[in-house]
């Protein structure tokens, strides 16, 4: 949350998403007829993948399912969990419709979910970040405990707004940040990738502008 809401909403300029539950705010998010993300897989995740042999796969906060999707076409089986049911609803019947059974989805509030131990290998969370609360390094860790040896949790996150706004509504995530709180205890990962990387976009005018991200990539020894 910026500071420019905070000040906002302390001078009765309230914001109307301020008393929202997480359910209800991103299911109000979700409530438009149309998606509200692409439906493509997000390319930082793929490109590390790629390289991956596929097995078992957990996607957090995986919205309308554009990267458990892909990584069904790789022959992961694929799980994604998602607060919004309507966000899962759209993801399960993008898979039915491209006859991708290896794709299943959850409705749950992550802040509550454990993973099966050992049931996993690979952990993706693609811009797990909210506006309203979010228990993220707590999720982020206990997904990453599922992960079996040689398993790879791959985080993508926005690092900074983007190079058009002066601001972010969600909170941003420096890699120092992931990395002190995600490579722990550090004699149980190796750290593959970790850094900030600029990614190309267009600001909503359609002219040339990027993002920050934040990709950190850790393997379980
Ligand atoms: C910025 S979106 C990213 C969606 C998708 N990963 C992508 O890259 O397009 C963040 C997602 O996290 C989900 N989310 C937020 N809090 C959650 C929670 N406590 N449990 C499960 N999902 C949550 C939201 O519903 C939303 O779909």
């Amino acid at each position: 949350m910026s500071a420019h809401h905070h000040h906002g909403a302390a001078h009765g300029h309230a914001d109307p998403t301020e008393d929202l539950s997480p359910t209800e705010y991103w299911e109000q998010r979700y409530s438009g007829r149309e998606p509200i993300w692409s439906g493509k897989v997000n390319e930082t995740m793929a490109s590390v993948v790629r390289d991956v042999t596929p097995g078992t796969s957990i996607d957090l906060g995986c919205g309308e399912g554009g990267d458990v999707l892909w990584l069904a076409e790789q022959r992961w089986q694929a799980h994604g969990l998602d607060i919004s049911a309507t966000a899962v609803d759209r993801a399960r019947d993008a898979a039915a419709a491209r006859g991708l059974e290896t794709a299943t989805f959850t409705a749950t509030d992550l802040s509550t979910w454990e993973p099966d131990p050992d049931s996993a290998d690979l952990v993706t969370a693609s811009f797990f970040q909210s506006t309203v609360a979010l228990d993220r390094t707590a999720i982020l860790r206990r997904a990453a405990s599922a992960l079996r040896p040689g398993g790879h949790l791959v985080v993508t996150s926005h690092a900074a707004p983007p190079s058009w706004a002066a601001d972010h509504p969600a909170r941003m995530v420096s890699i120092d940040e992931e990395v002190a709180q995600l490579a722990q205890p550090a004699e149980e990962w190796t750290v593959v990738t970790a850094e900030e990387r600029p990614r190309a976009a267009l600001d909503p005018e359609g002219h040339a502008g990027e993002h920050l991200d934040a990709v950190l990539v850790l393997q379980r020894r």
